[in-house]
């Protein structure tokens, strides 16, 4: 199989689970990328059974509602049973780099409400140790430099992200995104947290202290489940 079959694989596993787990009338949590993307058009079906959703991104927003979904603010809501997200890479903990389409600042504050973590992805996603995947850091513009200075000093590589005019990237929250290389993460949590307490770090694309619960995996051999100790 193919990769993007791969994705679409778990992505209708991804809609299987959520309409046999979320009760109707719900609200659900809508990740970014190009597996979610496979997750929104699965289950676009049956959308009349969920309350609407709650997306990460202004792309995954103006998906839903082009399939038709209620795409509700976070303030607007008190519980989410499942977020349902791609990753970048997965290891063996269920701890994830996230980013690569840049909407990893909604993606962990979604992430943060929801009852579960549902990973979705394809196999080349699973690694033992993080960060062959260029580590995201969304930071504010100003502090673009200073935040890069320190990233050598851990011995790794700071690379403002672009866009094909060669101006930086900027992303939904008007931010930027330094993709750090280099780096082989022994302990996601410690540095998510030493990251974290940068000034003008908005939000380090590792997700170790809210992990996936569950991983639908597409492998060459079937979907296979994956769950965490949380
Ligand atoms: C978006 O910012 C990311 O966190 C994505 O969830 C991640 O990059 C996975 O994307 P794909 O499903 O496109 O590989």
């Amino acid at each position: 199989m193919t990769q993007d079959e791969l994705k679409q694989l778990v992505a209708a596993e991804a809609a299987a689970y959520v309409n046999a787990h979320v009760p109707e009338g719900s609200v659900i949590g809508v990740g970014t990328g190009t597996t979610a993307n496979c997750f929104i058009d699965a289950i676009a079906s049956v959308k009349s059974r969920y309350r609407g959703a709650v997306s990460s991104s202004v792309a995954s927003s103006a998906r839903l509602q082009a399939h038709g979904f209620k795409v509700l603010e976070l303030n607007e809501i008190e519980s989410l049973p499942v977020y349902v997200d791609g990753a970048d890479e997965i290891d063996p903990h269920g701890a994830m780099i996230k980013g690569g389409g840049g909407a990893l600042t909604r993606e962990k504050i979604v992430a943060s409400v929801a009852d579960v973590f549902l990973c979705i992805a394809d196999e080349s996603k699973r690694v033992g140790v993080l960060g062959t995947f260029p580590l995201p850091v969304e930071v504010i513009p100003m502090a673009r430099t200073a935040i890069g200075r320190r990233i050598a000093a851990l011995g790794a590589v700071p690379v403002l992200r672009v866009q094909q005019d060669g101006l930086p990237f900027v992303t939904d929250n008007g931010n930027e995104i330094i993709d750090v290389k280099g780096l082989k993460i022994a302990d996601p949590l410690a540095l998510e947290v030493e990251l974290n307490a940068w000034p003008g770090v908005v939000t380090v694309g590792l997700f170790a202290a809210r992990g996936a619960n569950l991983c639908l995996l597409g492998t060459s051999s079937g979907v296979e489940t994956i769950t965490y100790a949380r």
